[in-house]
């Protein structure tokens, strides 16, 4: 019985300590969702800890003109455009030993762009067009569209194997096998979701035959051809010089010898004379 006691007591005295000690802080408001801008603040309540100041952070980085060396246990933050960019977590730190601290999200339309919005692939190819995502919180879903006389017509993965679509949250590429000029060229829309609802963009394609992408290679191989070409005929042309001036060469001795032998004959035959 006495341990019975013992125990509960034990058991209140925590229960009583962690209410009159425990700080809470009250967010105003708890969340923020689809707003252009808002007002965040944060209510340190039931803490008798000395408080040396305040700051806020955003997704993990310290928001440096938040800094206050405050000590009420109060701090807001104004947020006057809010974009994907400024979507994220937001949490209020009081430096309080330990820091206590609370967060608020605030949440955006996913931002859906276009990695290019002008693809090309050769016919009989893949083709692949990627999507990204930024912002909070990322699209749950992504979807692809093929705008044909402008309806939307969806893009069911897996149902045949000419489309394969490849998701992360951040992410989406959509992989189109055996390119066809028929077919294939046209507008595709990437559409991500969360849970505020839905953003796009588009992209070109474009397909150009197999032909098409030999002319470059073609191309080179016509250079190449034309400056052996021209290489070789010079070559042909310069060897009878090159022969020519060897045969000098070669035979300068001889012809030395022979003006000397001349000579020789001259001063013989002047001599004789
Ligand atoms: C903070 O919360 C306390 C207790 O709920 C309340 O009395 C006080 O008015 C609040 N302070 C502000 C600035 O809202
Ligand atoms: C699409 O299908 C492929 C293969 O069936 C699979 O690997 C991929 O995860 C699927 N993508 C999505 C978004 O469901
Ligand atoms: C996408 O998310 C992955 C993992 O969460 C991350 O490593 C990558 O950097 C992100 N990419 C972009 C473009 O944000
Ligand atoms: C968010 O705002 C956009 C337009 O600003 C609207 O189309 C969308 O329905 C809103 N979403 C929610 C969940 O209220």
């Amino acid at each position: 019985m006495n341990l019975l006691w013992a125990v509960s007591a034990l058991l209140l005295s925590c229960w009583r300590a962690n209410a009159s000690t425990a700080p809470n802080i009250i967010t105003e408001p708890s969340e923020v969702s689809n707003q252009t801008s808002a007002v965040l603040s944060c209510n340190l309540t039931e803490s008798s800890l000395p408080i040396k100041g305040s700051h806020w952070i955003h997704n993990g980085k310290v928001i440096e003109k938040s800094k206050s060396g405050d000590t009420t246990p109060y701090t807001i933050l104004r947020l006057d455009k809010i974009t994907h960019n400024s979507g994220g977590k937001y949490e209020c730190v009081f430096l309080t030993d330990p820091e206590v601290k609370q967060t608020i999200e605030v949440k955006t339309l996913p931002h859906v762009a276009a990695y290019k919005h002008s693809e090309h692939g050769n016919e009989k190819d893949i083709g692949a067009m990627v999507c990204v995502s930024h912002g909070y919180p990322l699209p749950t879903d992504w979807t692809w569209f093929k705008e044909e006389d402008g309806a939307q017509t969806p893009i069911i993965n897996g149902t045949t194997d000419k489309y394969e679509i490849k998701s992360t949250p951040n992410k989406t590429t959509l992989t189109i096998n055996d390119l066809s000029i028929e077919n294939d060229i046209g507008d595709y829309i990437c559409s991500g979701t969360n849970e505020l609802g839905t953003t796009s963009d588009k992209i070109h394609l474009r397909v150009r035959s197999r032909l098409a992408a030999l002319w470059p290679f073609l191309g080179i191989v016509a250079e190449v051809i034309i400056l052996v070409t021209i290489i070789f005929i010079y070559e042909k042309r310069r060897k009878p010089d090159e022969i020519t001036d060897d045969d000098d060469s070669g035979s300068a001795p001889l012809k030395s010898n022979s003006t000397e032998n001349n000579k020789d004959k001259n001063v013989r035959q002047r001599n004789s004379n």
